[in-house]
């Protein structure tokens, strides 16, 4: 029998996953309930993948930020004073307090612990009764910056100083969606969820309209039927779902103005892998932003988010909460099929299985996910 490169994976499981979608199995429950698996995919995923931090109106001013955790480490966004934003480590260069908590406006952040203060760039300002410290600050005593970079008005972070930049990985995906304008959209409003499954567990459910029939018979289906589902090629790290409208657009008007008809009735979910989540309608974005903690849980934030202008509409406050109710309905209908597939997956039983042409999506993923895992 052949060595297996993954705990818990049999080179046998790996191989099925492998196979050409007609014959492809799911990835085996290991996967995704192993602790040494989420060990190896922190290291070797999470912390080589961009993630999405935060969309820029959220920290619109000099000396905005947000501190929060990415793949164990805990980072602070700062749209510095000198108009960049930067994420670096939360973490004080003496003795490790995180210089920052939640969310807020500085032009200094005051560790906590012993008043060392740093700029917004993250440069040592002040340190209080270092007098007597030989060579000290010495240049290298500022918070350790990570590499980020502004993609459509998405902050993104990559904790690994040589991780490939990310947009040119996501050109085509960009492309298909340009008529959104994306990069001008705002975050209106924002639902926070604590999600106790593993993380691939969502973003299976995300990408995929296979569940419509079952999971959203009443909801999503009629208007945006499973079969009608479809997966284009990609070139790169990242997966769209098209959802065809199943009656022709009304021709209602629409949030998000100059979309091509094919585009304007229709729904989509894209993913940039390992899990940067956006779904795109006519109305706008939902953002579904997944921060892993464990194995077993993470923090999903879903940012309704819609083109800027909307904002100062009349009547906006109505129509965005009729968006924030709809995608919490929708999230509710996920949310029972996710705990029902996180309850099988942890059964001693619970292996590996076939996946529907429809779930190309997946099959994508999967591919990336074992290339990375080094599988
Ligand atoms: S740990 Fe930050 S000042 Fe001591
Ligand atoms: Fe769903």
């Amino acid at each position: 029998m052949e060595a297996s490169p993954l705990p818990g994976l049999s080179a046998e499981q790996i191989a099925r996953s492998r196979r050409p979608l007609e014959d492809a199995w799911t990835l085996p429950a290991a996967a995704y309930v192993r602790q040494d698996i989420h060990a190896l995919e922190t290291e070797r995923i999470l912390r080589r993948s961009w993630s999405p931090l935060a969309r820029v109106d959220q920290v619109p001013e000099p000396g905005d930020f947000i501190a929060m955790d990415l793949a164990g480490q805990p980072v602070l966004l700062v749209h510095g004073l000198d108009g960049t934003f930067r994420v670096m480590a939360n973490v004080c260069r003496h003795r490790a307090a995180p210089v920052a908590q939640g969310t807020g406006r500085r032009k200094l952040f005051t560790c906590p612990y012993h008043a060392w203060s740093y700029d917004t760039e993250g440069r040592l300002a002040a340190a209080p009764l270092m007098e007597g410290a030989r060579d000290f600050p010495s240049d290298d005593c500022r918070l350790t910056q990570f590499r980020s970079e502004v993609w459509e008005g998405f902050v993104m972070a990559n904790l690994d100083p040589q991780a490939p930049p990310f947009a040119p990985q996501v050109e085509s995906l960009r492309r298909y969606f340009e008529a959104f304008g994306i990069g001008d959209m705002v975050v209106a409003r924002t639902l926070t969820y604590d999600s106790g499954w593993n993380w691939k567990v969502l973003v299976e459910n995300f990408m995929e309209a296979y569940h419509h029939l079952a999971a959203h018979a009443q909801t999503l289906e009629p208007g945006f039927h499973a079969r009608d589902s479809s997966v284009p090629d990609n070139d790169g790290p990242w997966s769209i779902l098209h959802m065809p409208a199943a009656a022709p657009d009304p021709g209602r008007p629409r949030l998000v103005q100059g979309l091509p008809d094919w585009q304007a009735g229709a729904l989509f979910a894209a993913v940039a892998f390992p899990h940067f989540m956006f779904a795109m309608h006519g109305d706008g974005m939902a953002w579904y932003q997944v921060m892993p903690m464990t194995g077993d849980r993470f923090v999903l934030k879903i940012h309704v988010c819609v083109p800027r202008h909307v904002l100062d509409m009349e009547g906006a406050d109505d129509v965005l909460t009729h968006l924030e109710q709809a995608t919490a309905a929708i999230h509710a209908e996920d949310i029972a099929v996710n705990d029902l597939v996180w309850r099988g997956l942890n059964a001693p039983a619970s292996g590996q299985g076939r996946l529907s042409p429809l779930e190309r999506s997946i099959w994508q993923m999967n591919q990336w996910w074992l290339a990375q895992m080094g599988a």
